[in-house]
Parts: structure tokens; C-alpha cells; sequence
């Protein structure tokens, strides 16, 4: 028989338990947590979809290869064992642990990115941004104009904008351009995919101008996976080979191994330039640690090696990007606007769309976002002007970020069906009320990466 129902290739060996907070208990930590969901008690959550970091379930292997983990200061049998894995997907020289995704970002632009220039990226996530911007430079976004438009369906809506990249660069100056990113997949584009045929294009001008090109690789298994289901000439390729491809047009990659590493912390730097592995190590040993772990345990660099491995398997990619597009498609049918198509990891929900009433610099996914778990505990988290806006300095409202969405993510081998059922009933509640919710303003705000802190108070209508 040809099924099918795509079902999750593996079985529950363990579990968690999950409170159930009733109205008034949910009421009372958001009014604790000044609105901000990132201030929750995870007992105060139902469905926790604020992310699909750090947040997965390990398998038995990778449970295993914790206990071979091997603890040596310097020279650990799990280093060479987590490096070899990376060099194999990769093809990268060097190959350089950390603690997580973001602090091989700022080692990177510590040792590449000077006052001035400008890095360009399909679009940076948000520790990205802030990264490049603490370094004095500016983050570029670049994406296809369409992957601005949640609801054009295109196979690739994550590309970059190859004319707008070497307009960039001719208008800057290659001085000022030390390296181009490509993020895969473009997480706060929708977790849209990148092809193929875009990394090359992009890599051409990046030749032509002698410009690196670096990927943010933290979902580099869900971008293989789609261009083996959306690009012609790679449905016979595995994963692995459709990565290993990828990553051979690039000249390294930041990766936080929380997401397609499939552990629960960890990620790396892996450059093939050895003037900046070297600058990089050293850099490491300040903030990090020893090179040979830097910032891990042994059992972490073993975790990741083994999900590194588990992340390219055919079986878990199908189910992982069905389970997505099946929120999405649960959703969308209900009338939902949501980013098309189905991102890889997440659904983003398009608050600027389902709530017209409520303009940017009142936050209507926020207002969407603390709906979702007021309503029904589940927690996704704001990608829109409270992450990406900017407060006006002489206090008129903030600059708006490009798109407002409700992200969410979904924890990799989590979470069942019947969760995902009950996520998307909160969410057609919801939006059946739409015209009802608020708006927020800001009451308190740290001067970077304020979505983590800030607190909120609704605007009486
Ligand atoms: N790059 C991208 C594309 C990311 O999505 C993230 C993290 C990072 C870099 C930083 O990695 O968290 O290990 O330091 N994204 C998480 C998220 C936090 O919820 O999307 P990190």
C-alpha cells in the first residue's frame, strides 16, 4: 500500500509532562510578565512554540553518545569526532565549536567586519543583526522582492536579490563589503528556502568581486530537503549531498547546532580562510574556551555529531516539513493569513494582515502573539516592529519592520499530532475575534534586542 499519512518515524520513549493553566492563571502570569512572553514560566504554557532552538527531542543515540562523551580539557576524543562530522557535511577547513549560534557570530564579525562596512544577507536574524550592528556595520537585508509578500507562493521565496547584492556592493565598495551571508533557511523571511541556482548566482558575484561567502546554516537540512523537493535536478540526491553541494560554494558558516543539530545546545564557526580560523581561535579562547571545546561539554560535541547525522535522514526530514505544512494547511484553510508557503520549521501568521486595525507601532502580532496564549497557552513569539523596529529618538512612534508575523516554530520530534490539532483550533478562535484585539505600547525597553525584556501595556479602545 501507498500511504498516505506521513507518520513520525519514531517512537516515545520518554516523557515530560505538561501543566494545564487554567484562564485566570494565564491572565496572572501575563499581567506578571508585563505581556512580554519571553518573561513565562514554562508551567504556564500549554503548547510552547517560542521556538524550535535548543528546544527538540534528542534520540536514544544521541542520549548514548552523551554518556561517551569525553571530558579532556584539550584534545577530546568527542571533539575530533564532532569535527570530523562537520567536515564531512561541510567540506570547511576549520571547524570551531561554541557555546551557540550567536557567539560564532561574534567571533566571526569580531574578526571580519569592521566600523563602516556593510554585511549583506537574504535576511539577518535577529542576533545577526545585532551582531553585525555591534560591530559599527550595517546588516543589509537583501531578499527577492517576493519573499516580502507573505502571500505569493513561490518554491524559493528565501533567495537573495543577486541585482540588489552587486548594486550593494558597487555602491559601497568592496572595502567595505568583507563578507556576504546567505541564511538557510531565512528564518525571519518565513522560513523560506534558498536554491541552489541562487547560491551560485550568488556566488558568482561574490567571485567577481573576491567578497566570502558565509551561510548562517542553522537549518541547513530543511533547506536541502526542499530543493530536493522543489529544484529539478536533485529529487534523486540525498540530503547530505544536496548540503555537502551547498556548502561547497561557500567559504564557511556559522551554525547553531540548536536547531539542525538536533541538540539542545551547541553550534560552530567553520571558516576555510586560516588567517581567520587563527584570529577566530583566539578570539574563542578569550570568550569561549579551549578550541577543542569551546564552551561545550564533551557529551554536547557528541550530541551534536550524532544529530548532525540523524538531521540529513530522509524519514525525519519528510515528517519534519509535512508536520509544518500541516499546521499550515490546517490554518490556511480556515481562512488564516498566513506566510505561503509552509516554512520549514515554523508557520508565520500574518498579523499585519489579520489585524488592519492596529498600525505597526502598536504591535499587532504582539497583540496577536498574547491572544494565542491568553486564549489557549500556546506561545509562539513576535517577529515585527517590537524585534526588528526602532524607537524614534525624539519619541514619535517606532521605525516599522518589513512584516509583521506571529511565529510558530516547532520543536523538532516534539510534539504529536493532536498538539499541533489543538494549536490550530486556538488559532481559528483567535482569528475569528480579530477585530477585537488591542493594541500595545512599550512601557519599558532595553536599547538592543528589547523583544527579550520589554514590558507592554494594552491601549484602551
Ligand atoms: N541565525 C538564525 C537564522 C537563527 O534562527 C538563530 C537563532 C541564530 C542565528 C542564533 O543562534 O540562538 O544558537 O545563538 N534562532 C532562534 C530562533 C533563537 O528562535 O529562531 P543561537
Amino acid at each position: 500500500m501507498e500511504s498516505r499519512t506521513i507518520i513520525e518515524p519514531f517512537r516515545i520513549h520518554s516523557v515530560q509532562a505538561i501543566d494545564l493553566p487554567d484562564q485566570a492563571q494565564r491572565d496572572a502570569a501575563l499581567q506578571r510578565a508585563g505581556y512580554n512572553l519571553f518573561g513565562l514560566h514554562a508551567t504556564e504554557v500549554i503548547i510552547d512554540l517560542l521556538t524550535d532552538s535548543g528546544t527538540g527531542a534528542m534520540s536514544a543515540e544521541q542520549w548514548a553518545g552523551m554518556m561517551r562523551g569525553d571530558e579532556s580539557y584539550a584534545g577530546s576524543r568527542s571533539f575530533f569526532r564532532f569535527e570530523s562530522v562537520v567536515k564531512d557535511i561541510t567540506g570547511f577547513t576549520h571547524v570551531i565549536p561554541t557555546h551557540q549560534g550567536r557567539a560564532a557570530e561574534k567571533i566571526l564579525f569580531s574578526v571580519a567586519v569592521k566600523d563602516g562596512d556593510v554585511v549583506p544577507n537574504n535576511t539577518h536574524f535577529d542576533t545577526t543583526r545585532a551582531n553585525v550592528e555591534y560591530q559599527g556595520a550595517e546588516a543589509r537585508d537583501l531578499v527577492i522582492a517576493e519573499g516580502l509578500d507573505p502571500a505569493v507562493i513561490l518554491p524559493f521565496k528565501g533567495n537573495m536579490d543577486v541585482e540588489a547584492l552587486r548594486a550593494t556592493i558597487e555602491e559601497v565598495g568592496t572595502a567595505r563589503v568583507p563578507i556576504v551571508m546567505l541564511t538557510v533557511t531565512n528564518n525571519s523571511g518565513g522560513g523560506q528556502p534558498v536554491s541552489m541556482e541562487n547560491v551560485r548566482a550568488v556566488l558568482a558575484v561574490c567571485d567577481e568581486f573576491d567578497i566570502p561567502l558565509i551561510f548562517d546554516a542553522c537549518r541547513f537540512a530543511e533547506n536541502a530537503w526542499f530543493i530536493k523537493l522543489r529544484e529539478e535536478g536533485y529529487e534523486d540526491k540525498a540530503p547530505k549531498e544536496i548540503a555537502q553541494e551547498m556548502f561547497s560554494y561557500g567559504d564557511g558558516a556559522t551554525m547553531s547546532a540548536k536547531k539542525d543539530g538536533l541538540a539542545n545546545i551547541g553550534g560552530f564557526l567553520a571558516l576555510n580562510d586560516t588567517d581567520w580560523a587563527v584570529h577566530a581561535r583566539n578570539i574563542l579562547i578569550l570568550t569561549e574556551g579551549f578550541p577543542t571545546y569551546g564552551g561545550l561539554a564533551g557529551y554536547d560535541l557528541e550530541a551534536i555529531a550524532i544529530g548532525l547525522e540523524e538531521v540529513l535522514d530522509e524519514n525525519y526530514l519528510r515528517y519534519r516539513i509535512r508536520s509544518t505544512e500541516y499546521l499550515a494547511d490546517k490554518v490556511h484553510d480556515a481562512g488564516v493569513p498566513i506566510v505561503l508557503p509552509a516554512g520549514g520549521h515554523a508557520v508565520y501568521i500574518d498579523a499585519a494582515a489579520m489585524l488592519p486595525h492596529i498600525p505597526s507601532h502598536e504591535y499587532p502580532a504582539q497583540s496577536l502573539a498574547i491572544e494565542l496564549y491568553r486564549t489557549g497557552g500556546v506561545r509562539g513569539v513576535e517577529i515585527g516592529t517590537v524585534m526588528f523596529g526602532r524607537p524614534d529618538p525624539d519619541g514619535g512612534p517606532d521605525s516599522p519592520a518589513a512584516m509583521e508575523f506571529v511565529r510558530l516554530a516547532i520543536p523538532r520530534r516534539m510534539y504529536t499530532q493532536s498538539h499541533i490539532d489543538y494549536t490550530a483550533e486556538v488559532v481559528i478562535d483567535v482569528a475569528e475575534r480579530a477585530s477585537e484585539l488591542p493594541g500595545y505600547r512599550i512601557t519599558e525597553q532595553a536599547p538592543w534586542l528589547r523583544h527579550f525584556t520589554c514590558r507592554f501595556e494594552s491601549i484602551p479602545r
